[in-house]
């Protein structure tokens, strides 16, 4: 009989055919048995009638546990009355192999619990729902980019130098010197936009930080982007751009899972082109009238980006902060150069920074300056100079966290259930 994943089920009812899944919940009433199953691909409600089947198939049923997996055959009917809008009248069924007792019940577990069963926890509808999501901002981003003329490039994992300061590395052994693992793709992205224009790149970054925040991963997908020609302004726009792209296609395509989530849409319907800007210096104002302690050339600390984003029912972009807070790479604002033309993005509800932007120094001799000031090691940089040296041109570019974005459309208080296995401050497994 022929086998139908869930997700194809209205083109197949009232055919006889074969379902393939796992049983997620069960009861009995003594003459029928209904089984809840999931094929990863939807849910349906399976009913066997003692009186229909054979004495094999009542007597395998009564063997079923969580999990399990079955193929079960016979009819499938559209039922309003049925939480997942179908159910099956069952003919046969096979077991493919009886689960051992498992470990996630229905009752309440501790996230940490949860998280040592990460390999099990994706299995749950609200994990998967946050996944089907994850995948479609992926799509949507790149989608986004291809229709913006963007060329996907791919930029190394292990580079001899750090992008975004020294302190945050992971290195490892290359042979006989040190390798880092990338923290993002930038420098190698500004080499690549002086080849090809408009460019991007979308792979895992590390970062060895010693945060343990809802916001901090140790490996985290991030998608950079970088044009030749484009100056701080521009660049804005193309990031506003992106995120009113992305939200809206969410919105669109995964309506489903977002009520799975119980998100509040109305938030996200209002993630509409322009978002609002505020220098640096405005929202270290605003902050200390909100009672931040911050002072001017702080940076803002994850409270203060909650604390300011909650005043937003938007994204909002804060430009311009201190160079010295900053990269080495940020072209100095020419009506005060200790100001970098950079824009970080905060995404409202209080979760703050998604992306990071900024207009690269494209002076040869500024940035020589820079590396020597950030102790940068300048043979490791002549490449990236050269850049400078053969054709020098503005660009600007930026790096959207994915996980970052994930939770903030889900609606998550936390970046570990963004991602299937979370490397976090305290875990590596599984
Ligand atoms: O602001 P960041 O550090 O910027 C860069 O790395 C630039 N080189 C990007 C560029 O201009 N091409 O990181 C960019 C984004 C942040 O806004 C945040 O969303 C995410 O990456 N991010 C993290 N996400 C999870 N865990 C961490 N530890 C993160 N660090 C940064
Ligand atoms: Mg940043």
């Amino acid at each position: 009989m022929k086998h139908v994943y869930l997700s194809d089920l209205a083109n197949f009812l009232g055919q006889e055919i074969t379902i393939k899944a796992w049983v997620f919940n069960f009861r009995s009433s003594g003459k029928i048995f209904f089984l809840q199953l999931r094929d990863g691909t939807g849910r349906i409600q399976a009913v066997i009638s003692k009186n229909e089947v054979s004495a094999e198939v009542w007597q395998a049923c009564e063997k079923i546990t969580m999990e399990t997996s079955v193929e079960v055959s016979g009819q499938a009917m559209e039922d309003k009355r049925s939480p997942f809008g179908y159910e099956m009248q069952v003919k046969d069924l096979k077991l493919i192999s009886i689960a051992e007792e498992y470990p996630i019940a229905k009752k309440e577990h501790g996230v940490d619990f949860l998280l040592d069963n990460r390999h099990l926890w994706i299995r749950s509808e609200r994990q998967t729902a946050i996944l089907r999501i994850r995948d479609e901002i992926i799509w949507s981003m790149r989608e986004f980019f291809r229709q913006q003329g963007y060329v996907l490039t791919d930029t190394p994992i292990l580079t001899p130098t750090s992008c975004e300061g020294t302190t945050t590395l992971f290195s490892t052994d290359y042979f006989d010197e040190k390798a880092y693992l990338s923290q993002s793709g930038q420098l190698y992205l500004e080499a690549l936009a002086m080849a090809l224009g408009r460019v991007y790149d979308f792979g895992p970054t590390f970062r060895a930080e010693k945060s343990k925040t809802r916001r901090h991963m140790m490996e985290f997908w991030m998608l950079d982007a970088e044009a030749a020609f484009v100056q701080h302004e521009e660049n804005m726009e193309v990031q506003e751009k992106l995120v009113q792209y992305v939200v809206s296609h969410i919105l669109r395509n995964r309506a489903r899972e977002l009520e799975i989530l119980k998100r509040d849409i109305s938030l996200l319907e209002k993630v509409k082109t322009p978002f609002p800007r505020i220098s640096y210096q405005e929202a270290v104002d605003k902050l200390k009238v909100l009672g931040s302690d911050i002072k001017f050339g702080d940076d803002l600390g994850a409270d203060d980006e909650t604390l300011l984003t909650k005043e937003f029912d938007k994204p909002v972009f804060v430009t311009n902060y201190p160079a010295k807070i900053k990269a080495f790479y940020m072209q100095p604002d020419p009506t005060n150069p200790e100001l970098a033309m950079c824009d970080d993005l905060l995404a409202p509800e209080g979760y703050g920074e998604i992306i990071g932007g900024s207009e690269r120094v494209w002076d040869l001799k500024i940035l020589e300056k820079r590396i020597k000031e950030y102790k940068l090691p300048q043979k490791d940089f002549d490449w990236y100079l050269d850049l400078r040296r053969y054709g020098s041109v503005p660009h600007s570019g930026f790096g959207i966290g994915l996980e970052r974005t994930v939770a903030w459309i889900c609606g998550l208080d936390h970046v570990r259930e963004t991602i299937p296995f979370p490397r976090l401050l305290n875990r590596l497994r599984p």
